[in-house]
């Protein structure tokens, strides 16, 4: 794996290998010494161009739990402020010698752009772009499911390495969601069954080609009995002037996940949220802080996640151990 761009880029076993190697490496992660020695010599930039507080720090403290040198860059402050471009940020941190770029940006599509055109020669992970990906918010998801649920229906795969059968619900602000489109695509390559849930404000055009269901009845689909709830957040700095719901008591009325709703679903299922979350709003804070609300788990898995990514793109073609050296086995 050179790149990590979109979670429709992984097939079943590229999949199944990070979440595996996740888990190798939370294992470690047990230990009272947490430092790896797999990555070091090895330069990772986090390139952030929008806000983030936990893909930033779980993409700097996995990469420093591997032993890489990192180069955090905010664009807040920097000089793309006074107008750089992108390919100019990114070759001036190519000339510093990064193995590899984590990109977070507003643009749709920027992490492709940086991996093709030629701008650097690192391998490229994306933090997120936009409304389109969030691939290791949907591995941390995956990981965080199958923690809880794998086996749960049967799955065809004995060593429950996959989420077959499982009913996972995305409910809220799907047009604008990159953890939704990436979330749909990575479920559907393990195995799960995905409803999507929105106003139909909400719903992308289009979202007929997507492979998930669509309802906009939120009691509907908890009276189906989900094996997990995900909540997305409603992305209001992405609404422009609004008109999406009526109001906010309005959109929590109808697609909020509160006391009352949790009541509804089976006993076994979860509530995610990839965060940050508006409480009040899309979740209520009973539902946020209840026992089977794994939404700070989610954030300590995107550390064993992410370190598995760095891992994979940057060692996985040296066949080191997770605990070896780079090149150890060369
Ligand atoms: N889930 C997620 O991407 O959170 P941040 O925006 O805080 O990184």
């Amino acid at each position: 794996m050179k790149h990590l761009l979109s979670a429709g880029d992984l097939d079943r076993a590229q999949a199944v290998t990070i979440l595996d190697t996740a888990a190798a490496m939370a294992a470690t992660q047990e230990r009272q010494i947490k430092k790896l020695p797999t990555l070091r010599g090895r330069t990772v930039v986090n390139l952030f161009f929008e806000d983030s507080t936990r893909t930033r720090i779980s993409f700097e403290t996995a990469a420093k739990r591997l032993s890489a040198d990192v180069i955090n860059f905010s664009a807040k402050g920097s000089s793309v402020s006074k107008g750089e471009s992108l390919k100019d940020t990114a070759q001036t941190l190519q000339a510093m010698g990064a193995d590899a770029v984590v990109i977070r940006h507003h643009a749709s599509g920027a992490p492709h752009r940086l991996a093709h055109a030629g701008w650097t020669a690192g391998a490229v992970v994306n933090a997120g772009d936009g409304t389109h990906q969030h691939p290791t918010q949907a591995l941390l998801d995956a990981y965080t499911l199958r923690r809880h649920l794998v086996g749960l229906r049967g799955g065809t795969d004995p060593v429950g390495h996959d989420l077959a059968g499982l009913h996972v619900a995305i409910v809220g602000d799907v047009l604008h969601s990159r953890v939704a489109r990436s979330n749909v695509q990575l479920l559907h390559t393990l195995g799960a069954r995905v409803t999507l849930v929105a106003p139909p404000t909400l719903v992308p055009v289009g979202v007929e080609s997507w492979t998930a269901d669509v309802s906009y009845h939120l009691d509907d689909v908890l009276d189906q009995g989900p094996d997990a709830v995900m909540m997305l957040r409603v992305q209001r700095e992405r609404m422009g002037g609004g008109g999406f719901f009526p109001s906010p008591w309005e959109y929590t009325r109808g697609y909020g996940l509160d006391a009352r709703r949790l009541a509804r679903l089976p006993e076994h299922a979860i509530v995610m949220h990839p965060g940050p979350m508006n409480r009040g709003l899309e979740i209520s804070a009973d539902a946020a802080d209840a026992d089977r609300s794994v939404v700070v788990e989610q954030v300590a898995n995107g550390v064993a996640v992410r370190m598995a990514v760095l891992y994979l793109v940057l060692a996985g073609q040296e066949q080191p151990t997770v605990d070896g050296q780079i090149g150890a086995s060369a």
